[in-house]
């Protein structure tokens, strides 16, 4: 069964304190909260109050993906608003593997995001410092945009890859994953599936969200 982790970034910011208990109340596992900086990708999001005042509310853990340059300034900050996964970009880095292993000091979970143009083989050496490698399959900056299928071939390599390193990383696949998508993405190996405009667009949420977990089952 994959872990299902709504993007907060599709969310209604109007009625935010609902949105959350809705995933509260759901068969969500995770949080998905996107920070984006309008450098690293062309949009801007929310930061580090946001995360906190979602962090009050949530029951679940919170899976922050940073689509910001230089995010090792940060990771301290993003700690005390209250994140349980950490993930950085790999194209972001000069030292990705201080800033996973500083990631861990802090207390969180250590996440890396490749770019669809990012061969799966560039994090093969440190994938022991990956709890979490987000395989992003669409270009980063946006919800609602269309997955792109060179993913799954990215997703049965990173599979082989953490098999044959016997590490514990989860692979979690960002962008465009829909119902259709989702049991193909689940075959190749991915353990979460993160999903935005299909659990927020949808007219029952909770339902969403209830289908997605039994893909694959
Ligand atoms: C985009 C973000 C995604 C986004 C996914 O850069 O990283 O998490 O919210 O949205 P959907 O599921 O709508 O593609
Ligand atoms: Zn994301």
């Amino acid at each position: 069964m994959p872990l299902i982790a709504p993007s907060m970034l599709s969310a209604d910011f109007l009625k935010l304190g609902e949105e959350i208990d809705m995933i509260n109340n759901s068969e969500a596992d995770w949080f998905h909260l996107d920070v984006m900086d309008g450098l690293f990708v062309p949009n801007i999001s929310y930061g580090m109050p946001i995360i906190a005042q979602i962090k009050k509310r949530a029951t679940k853990t919170c899976d922050v993906h940073l689509m910001i340059e230089n995010p090792e300034r940060y990771l301290e900050d993003f700690k005390k608003a209250g994140a349980d996964y950490l993930t950085v970009h790999y194209e972001t880095g000069y030292h990705i593997h201080r800033t996973l292993t500083s990631i861990r000091a802090l207390g969180m979970k250590a996440g890396l995001a490749i770019n669809p143009h990012t061969p799966v083989e560039m994090v093969q050496d440190i994938i022991h410092e990956i709890d979490l490698l987000l395989v992003m399959s669409i270009n980063p900056g946006f919800g609602g945009q269309k997955f792109l299928p060179l993913t799954y071939n990215k997703i049965r390599k990173a599979k082989a890859l953490i098999t044959a390193a016997g590490a514990s990383t989860l692979i979690e696949i960002d962008g465009g994953v829909t119902m259709d998508n989702a049991a193909s993405i689940i075959e190749a190996g991915a353990d979460v599936l993160v999903a935005g405009n299909t659990v927020f667009a949808s007219p029952d949420p909770t339902d969403t969200i209830k289908r997605l977990k039994q893909v694959g089952k």
